[in-house]
């Protein structure tokens, strides 16, 4: 396996092209599930999750084709069950259950279990496919979902933490054949939903609502082939922006949607950053000092939590207090204790974390414990001085196409090793 090592302090010019949105393409290519025809999904990132789902889609008997950042995916599903080995090691995958369930009238999907980041239970998707006249039975790790006919209902899909994103998708996935009418309330309005959304009304669904939290599905008998390009992934855009605002550059980003990332900007307008907007470009102008700015995460379109540690660490090295909270994974602040071991000042109290920003942070061997966690470190060792080397950076191959190979093209020196 590879660590990732990056020389700190260098200042990043250019530009970088954001990939594809990798939570809009997972659940867009499960839906694929519910047509035998041909799709064709463009702008497919190359990362390890959305092979692992075409891995899936594969081991439920698609045909799929994937090359250059182009999937086709054509033929009957032969198999309506989605095994442990895959489903563990990527949450997304629980988002076949839906479409296998509308297809098929039955699912059996292994369990995902919690992860670092949380307990991240299942509840919301059993009790929308419930809803939807699904019997379900949880047995040996898997979730068994069977009926003779699903039909249309009025479902309250908000949870303690507030709407779920891949609940949304996947209670959506399975009425879009249903006999009948389903309104989802308080369904999650994240792009990425919307972009499913958009997809399944290409493929014939009749779906009233795209982007809100009331989400009105007819049932079709039928769903046709579609083509589809994936829109921008915000979080990597967002996670480029912080870069440069920690490391004081100027950078610009392409096939950026700016109206996703409103909040962002907003908090980052409030540290001192300026940027300029192009049509589908944002250029950021990071400051010589920072202020520091507290944030809490919110389900769409508040600050979303996969840009929190990112943000941490952008604090970390802003000098004054800021307090984060989240409030979508309160117990999302594993990478606290690596920005610490690169000389951060963070203290969690409670459900927050309270950063006291320090002049510099200094390059140290650091390891990656999550998704967004690792993006984190990246920012922390492009900012600190001296050396950082990352390990376990299978996690930040799961959701950052190329990142090294993008960020050396803007001046960071930033190498792979083997361990
Ligand atoms: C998706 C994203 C993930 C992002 C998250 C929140 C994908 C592949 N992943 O994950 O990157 O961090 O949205 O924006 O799109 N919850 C329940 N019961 C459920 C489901 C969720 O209580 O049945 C809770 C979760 O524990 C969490 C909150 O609801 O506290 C939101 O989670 P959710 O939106 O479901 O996250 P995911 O869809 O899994």
């Amino acid at each position: 396996m590879d660590k990732l090592v990056i020389e700190g302090g260098k200042k990043l010019k250019g530009e970088i092209r954001v990939s594809g949105s990798k939570n809009s393409t997972l659940p867009i290519l499960a839906a694929t599930l519910l047509t035998d025809e041909k799709c064709v999904i463009r702008n497919v990132p190359k990362l390890r999750d959305t092979l692992t789902m075409i891995k899936l889609l594969r081991s439920l008997g698609k045909s799929v084709d994937y090359n250059n950042n182009i999937a086709v995916i054509s033929g009957p599903a032969n198999s309506s069950t989605a095994e442990y080995k895959l489903v563990s090691t990527m949450r997304g995958s629980f988002c076949v259950m839906g479409p296998l369930l509308g297809k098929f009238k039955t699912a059996k999907v292994s369990l995902p279990g919690g992860c670092v980041i949380g307990i991240r239970p299942v509840d919301l998707h059993i009790k929308g496919f419930k809803a939807l006249g699904a019997k379900i039975e949880v047995a040996a790790g898997y979730v068994i979902a069977t009926a003779r006919q699903l039909k249309g209902n009025l479902i309250y899909l908000g949870g303690i933490f507030g709407p779920s994103v891949l609940a949304t998708g996947n209670v959506m996935m399975a009425a879009v054949l249903a006999h009948g009418e389903t309104i989802i309330e308080s369904a999650a309005c994240e792009p990425e939903v919307e972009e499913l959304t958009e997809f399944l009304i290409k493929m014939g669904a009749h779906i009233e609502g795209k982007g809100t939290s009331r989400l009105v599905i007819r049932g079709v008998k039928r769903l046709h082939g579609a083509e589809y390009d994936i829109g921008p992934d915000r979080i990597e855009a967002g996670t480029f922006v912080l870069m440069a605002a920690a490391t004081g550059s100027t950078l610009t980003l392409k096939n950026v949607k700016y109206a996703q990332l409103l909040v962002l900007m907003d908090r980052l307008e409030h540290a001192g950053v300026k940027f300029k907007k192009g049509k589908d470009s944002l250029t950021i102008i990071g400051p010589k000092k920072l202020k520091p700015v507290s944030v809490t995460t919110y389900p769409y379109p508040g600050f979303p939590t996969d840009l929190q540690a990112q943000f941490m660490a952008l604090m970390a090295i802003t000098q004054g207090v800021s307090v984060i909270t989240d409030k979508v994974f309160p117990d999302r602040f594993i990478h606290i204790a690596e920005l610490n071991r690169m000389g951060a000042n963070i203290r969690r109290d409670s459900g927050v974390a309270i950063v006291e920003g320090v002049k510099y942070l200094y390059g140290a061997p650091v390891m990656a414990s999550d998704l967004r966690a690792s993006a984190a470190l990246v920012l922390a060792g492009l900012a600190a001085k001296g050396k950082t080397e990352i390990h376990r950076i299978y996690h930040l191959e799961r959701g950052y196409e190329n990142i090294d190979e993008k960020l050396k093209k803007v001046g960071a020196v930033i190498y792979r090793e083997k361990e």
